[in-house]
């Protein structure tokens, strides 16, 4: 077993190490979260010889760019770990779930995208800006989680606002992209955008229902009273992050016909009261938000700004019209998650691993 990553660790004394000295797999590369893993770490400056495409047997053997190179993709195997000291997991619950504990064992440190941690208390769920501070005592090698991808929007735009005034409860309603449904729902409204130009009937296998030119109920299952795991991963998920189990959460969650970054309209009532403009200046002063909330103008968050971008945009601030008292606050986000609700995440809980 090799030495665990440097830099990982708090309590070696050992001096952090930039991401680019690490061996860093992507596990899921040939997915639309793992081509956002690659184009960020491209980004970020990695050598192509750190990086280590994995995926299924299916995809055993195919090149991916990476800038200026391209990468030969391998299978998912025992031996991938040994060269690794990083395992950037994107490639959904179930192959985490078989091999996460693998990798650590081998001595890598594991981040994974999926839920198949997310509710295991000794493992963190990490948003930086918000609780990067559970990493301070992280024991590497071992598992850190990345939050839901909508989770991780609205909570982006919310914990400032919970510090400020306390949420009592929130109520979300998000619209959310295909992209989030992953590469071959991706591929489908692409077919879809195609069939409806040439007048053809308009098809539909990957996702319950057509994307283009719709909305429907989020395609995840549903729960015996009624509500699909993506609410429920809201739910439980936002708690968690903001430490406080206390707060009333519900969620509604539908796909609408755009590619890529969901939107969502969120309702939150306050223990304190605020005003507007307090709340806009905060959040503008806040790591990984841009405030886009020009009413003469009619300029507020969309998806198709927000796509591609880092930041979460947050708009449409408004007091409840029944709340005298301020404690009532309605914005609307825009993000793009496959980055800061997938990928960026992950990048950023490693970039925070070295500076634990
Ligand atoms: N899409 C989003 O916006 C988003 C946001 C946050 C979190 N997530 C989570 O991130 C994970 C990946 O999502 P995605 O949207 O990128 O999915 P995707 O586009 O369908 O990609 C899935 C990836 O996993 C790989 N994979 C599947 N089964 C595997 C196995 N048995 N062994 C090795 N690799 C395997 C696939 O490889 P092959 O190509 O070889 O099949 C592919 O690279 C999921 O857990 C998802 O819930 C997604």
């Amino acid at each position: 077993m090799r030495e665990p990553a440097e830099g990982t660790s708090t309590d070696d004394g050992r001096k952090p190490e930039a991401i680019g000295s690490m061996n860093i797999g992507v596990i899921g590369a040939t997915g639309v979260v793992g081509h956002e893993m690659l184009t960020i770490l491209d980004e970020r400056g990695v050598d192509s010889d750190r990086v280590h495409c994995i995926a299924s047997s299916r995809s055993a053997g195919l090149t991916l760019p990476y800038g200026k190179d391209h990468l030969t993709v391998g299978t998912l195997e025992d031996t991938v770990f040994e060269d690794l000291d990083v395992a950037l997991f994107a490639a959904g619950p179930d192959t985490a779930r078989t091999w996460a504990g693998q990798a650590v064992s081998m001595g890598c440190v594991v981040i994974d995208n999926s839920s198949a941690f997310r509710d295991d208390p000794d493992i963190p769920l990490v948003i930086p800006e918000i609780n990067g501070n559970l990493l301070d005592g992280f024991k590497s090698p071992g598992i850190v989680a990345s939050p839901n991808c909508s989770t991780t929007i609205a909570m982006m735009a919310v914990a400032p606002i919970h510090r400020l005034a306390g949420i009592r409860s929130m109520s979300v309603t998000t619209y959310q992209s295909v992209s989030g449904a992953g590469a071959e729902a991706m591929e489908e409204l692409e077919q879809q955008i195609r069939q409806h130009a040439a007048g053809e009937p308009i098809t539909n296998r990957v996702l319950p229902s057509r994307a283009l030119l719709n909305v429907f109920n989020h395609e995840s299952s549903i729960d015996a009273d009624g509500f699909n795991e993506e609410e429920r991963k809201i739910r439980f998920e936002s708690r968690r992050i903001l430490d406080a189990p206390e707060i009333a959460i519900s969620a509604t969650c539908v796909r609408v016909g755009v590619p890529r970054a969901h939107a969502m309209a969120i309702e939150l009532v306050l223990e304190k009261g605020v005003k507007v403009e307090e709340v806009r200046e905060l959040l503008d002063g806040s790591d990984g938000i841009r405030v886009v909330d020009d009413r003469e103008l009619k300029r507020f968050p969309e998806p198709r700004h927000a796509a591609g971008q880092d930041d979460i945009e947050i708009g449409r601030l408004r007091l409840h019209p029944d709340r005298a008292d301020g404690t009532g606050l309605l914005l609307f986000a825009a993000g793009d998650q496959l980055r800061k609700g997938a990928a960026l995440n992950t990048i950023q809980i490693l970039e925070r691993l070295q500076n634990a």
